[in-house]
């Protein structure tokens, strides 16, 4: 099923910029119930349920009103925590879930930035379109600004950090491989680097990042294969994936 547009408008900021602001995200989700980014579980289950174990500790960074942690649930995975930024997502979340019974689902709120856990305590790291907000005011997307260079490969080191040493790291995004390799195969990481399409007319990314499997031979590998350019018509893009994009495009064109 695809994603509706945001069922009250009012939510739309006027630009993508607002995405980077906390008092934005509490304002919205102080109004809205439930929104989902991109796609919904059902578009990447598939992928999910290869890399996920019932058994694994997982952290969702970002978790918004998204229904991602409720899905993974319900496919067994019951050692969760979602964490946002946002003092009012992360009191509806908890209060969602102990409305449905989900009372092993941890939710708090952290900063993805400054994660408040030990080091290498989660099997397996996903965020959905949460990376992408640190990429609103980018500039370009060839050349980023050092401030949101500096932010991302925060927001890398932590995730690696709270890896365990096989551990893995999802990403589900429209980032496109060619802007997000050059962050992913930072020597400083040890991961090897894998990644999906799904979606139809649009492609969304789902990354694959296993620490510790770092290879030479495979980031050569993917050097050398072609990644096609993706041309975005803003009608392409479902609803507000377009508001999300739009610093990118720009730039892009
Ligand atoms: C684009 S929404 C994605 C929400 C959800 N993951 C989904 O797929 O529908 C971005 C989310 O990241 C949260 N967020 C933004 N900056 C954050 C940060 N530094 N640490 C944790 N969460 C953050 C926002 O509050 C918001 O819930």
């Amino acid at each position: 099923m695809d994603r509706p547009e945001p069922e009250n408008p009012d939510v739309l900021p006027s630009t993508a910029l607002a995405y980077l602001d906390r008092n934005y995200w509490d304002k919205r989700f102080a109004q809205e119930e439930h929104y989902e980014w991109f796609k919904d579980y059902s578009h990447f289950r598939h992928i999910v349920l290869q890399h996920i174990k019932p058994q694994s500790s997982v952290l969702e960074l970002g978790c918004g009103n998204s229904q991602l942690c409720e899905e993974l649930y319900r496919d067994g995975i019951t050692e969760l925590t979602c964490i946002d930024l946002s003092p009012i997502a992360v009191e509806k979340m908890k209060q969602r879930l102990i409305n449905k019974g989900y009372k092993e689902i941890k939710v708090l709120e952290a900063d993805m930035l400054d994660l408040p856990f030990e080091d290498g305590c989660f099997d397996v790291v996903i965020e959905k379109g949460t990376m992408d907000v640190l990429f609103v005011d980018s500039g370009d997307p060839w050349n980023p600004h050092p401030a949101t260079v500096e932010k991302v490969m925060k927001m890398l080191h932590e995730i690696h950090r709270v890896l365990k040493p096989e551990g893995i790291f999802i990403s589900i995004t429209f980032g496109q491989p060619h802007f997000r390799r050059r962050f992913f195969s930072d020597p400083e990481f040890t991961w090897s680097i894998e990644w999906n399409t799904f979606g139809e007319t649009f492609h969304y990314f789902f990354y694959v990042l296993k620490k510790g499997q770092r290879s030479l031979e495979s980031e050569e590998y993917r050097e050398k294969t072609h990644i096609p350019s993706i041309s975005l018509y803003h009608d392409e893009l479902e609803g507000e994936d377009f508001l999300f994009r739009t610093n990118i495009d720009e730039m892009e064109s």
